[in-house]
């Protein structure tokens, strides 16, 4: 399978109905704790976000009602016209696609968030598309990349952390409904066919330094998989700071972790 077969095959699921979620509960409980997270790294009320591959956005008129612009970038051309059905005329609310981000001014975002996405990506469109991101991002701007699937994750880490969900907010039956049908349906046939790329911890803050932007792993993922990871990133200042000078603010409270030496798998 070549890589530019695989990206189109993965797009091609996220532009037809499918069954990700197992019910309309289940959905609004992963926006709503999604935006949640978010909200809690916003940099402030002055914040221009991009929420790359943003599918469905359910909350986003919360987030957009905490910070200055929310831009929607969606490559799935059904989910992007109906995100813009929804937000048109939203004054700070701009959905765009692919094309449309890298026509946006350089250093014009604050926040930029990809959650659920990398491992739909290819290594090369990860990193032309970090490059992009470090170009968009502000100087003192962050890069969150969220739910980043881990060398050691399976799908039965994926089934349990949607059971433990469901238990707690009251739709196991449909969980168990939907995984059944998952077990059999077309996200299990192709991911078994064209795989989700993973990405061990070094792996990715290599290629994160090689965009020019430094990253760390966060303590805890955003959302409701504990078992997958979310990495912080600022840009790297192309300059040396002079003596004094203030750089960009440092990543939070959290401390770098260091794994075994990384690589990426394709496939489960
Ligand atoms: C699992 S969903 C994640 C949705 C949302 N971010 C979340 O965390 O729930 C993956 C989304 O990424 C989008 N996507 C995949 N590749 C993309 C790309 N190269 N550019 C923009 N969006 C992409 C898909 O169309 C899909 O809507």
């Amino acid at each position: 399978m070549s890589e530019p077969a695989r990206g189109r095959g993965w797009l091609a699921f996220w532009s037809r109905p499918h069954k990700v979620y197992v019910d309309d509960r289940h959905r609004r409980v992963h926006y709503a704790r999604l935006a949640d997270d978010v909200l809690s790294i916003l940099p402030g009320p002055g914040a221009r976000v991009l929420d790359f591959g943003c599918g469905e956005a359910l909350e986003a008129e919360r987030i957009a009602a905490r910070c200055a612009r929310l831009h929607l970038c969606e490559a799935a051309e059904p989910v992007r016209s109906e995100l813009a059905r929804r937000f048109a005329g939203h004054p700070k609310i701009v959905v765009l696609d692919p094309d449309g981000l890298a026509r946006l001014p350089d250093g014009s975002l604050d926040l930029v968030v990809v959650s659920s996405v990398l491992q739909y990506l290819s290594v090369e469109e990860l990193r032309a598309l970090l490059r992009l991101w470090r170009a968009k991002l502000a100087p003192s701007g962050l890069l969150v990349l969220a739910d980043v699937l881990p060398p050691e994750s399976s799908a039965l880490a994926d089934a349990l952390a949607l059971l433990r969900l469901a238990a707690r907010e009251g739709f196991l039956l449909a969980a168990l409904a939907g995984l059944a049908s998952l077990a059999f349906g077309d996200y299990r046939r192709l991911r078994n066919e064209l795989g989700l790329t993973r990405w061990a911890s070094d792996a990715l803050l290599a290629e994160l330094a090689e965009a020019g932007l430094e990253g760390r792993k966060r303590a805890t993922n955003l959302g409701f998989n504990p078992a997958r990871t979310t990495f912080l990133a600022r840009p790297r200042p192309s300059r040396p700071e002079p003596v004094g000078g203030e750089g960009p603010a440092a990543i939070g409270e959290e401390r770098p972790e260091h794994d075994e030496p990384g690589r990426h798998e394709l496939g489960r």
